[in-house]
């Protein structure tokens, strides 16, 4: 997979070299790129905003270096291969889930376009649909300075997807999010009693079935009480 950031803080992508994605890296199975969006200016304060037509506060990002970004990656793109996606993080975007990361996981190029201020110019997403598939991506209902946090999310929880990334594909299947869209029940490991608490004895007992149940019981009260929006 190959994953391109156009950003005005390429810094904020340094723990992308960290952890599980530094090391699908090193492993070759994607192919990380960041790109300055100042380099994509052409005056001498490298300026990337500018004010709102029909006021308001804060700044917008101007079309122009967005454009020639997204022309440089475009270009960059054999002439045989599909488009790449391009994902906008932006809090007024359609909500992030397991499902969409599923989906990206499985695309052989994707482009972040990290926003700051009060965002892109609207003309960026309009132009860029008519060359390549665009989705506009929030990743809850709170609001951050720019999408470079928002992307590092969305990275992380797509790479781990992909194949190989993760060195035991069973723990893809067994989290929460994915299967039956309940939360995750609690778990625990040695030793039995620590500071006086005691590990649920059903997990003890090696009883298998049990086991199940009471974990699907936990999933359930879990859900139910936190999250009553997942609930079927
Ligand atoms: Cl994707 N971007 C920004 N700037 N703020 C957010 C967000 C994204 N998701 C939630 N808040």
């Amino acid at each position: 997979m190959r994953l391109e950031i156009i950003t005005i803080f390429p810094d904020y992508f340094a723990p992308l070299t960290l952890s599980l994605i530094g090391k699908a890296h090193d492993d070759g199975l994607i192919d990380i790129a960041v790109r300055d969006l100042r380099d994509y200016t052409h005056d001498r304060h490298r300026t990337t905003d500018d004010t709102p037509y029909g006021g308001g506060a804060g700044m917008v990002m101007k079309p122009e270096p967005w454009g020639e970004a997204l022309d440089a990656v475009l270009d960059a793109v054999p002439p045989a291969q599909s488009p790449p996606t391009l994902i906008v993080p932006t809090p007024a975007g359609e909500p992030f889930r397991q499902a969409i990361a599923d989906e990206m996981a499985g695309l052989g190029h994707l482009v972040f376009a990290c926003g700051r201020y009060e965002g892109i110019d609207a003309r960026v997403a309009q132009w860029a649909a008519t060359r390549m598939p665009v989705r506009e991506l929030s990743l809850g209902d709170y609001v951050l300075n720019g999408g470079e946090v928002a992307a590092l999310a969305m990275i992380e929880a797509i790479v781990r997807l992909v194949p190989g990334v993760l060195g035991n594909p069973e723990s893809l299947v067994e989290e929460s999010h994915t299967a039956d869209g309940l939360l995750e029940y609690p778990v625990y490991t040695k030793p039995p009693t620590w500071r006086g608490l005691d590990v649920p004895e059903v997990l003890l007992s090696g009883h298998h079935g049990r086991v199940a149940q009471w974990r699907r019981a936990q999933s359930e009260a879990l859900t139910a009480a936190r999250r009553p929006d997942l609930m079927p």
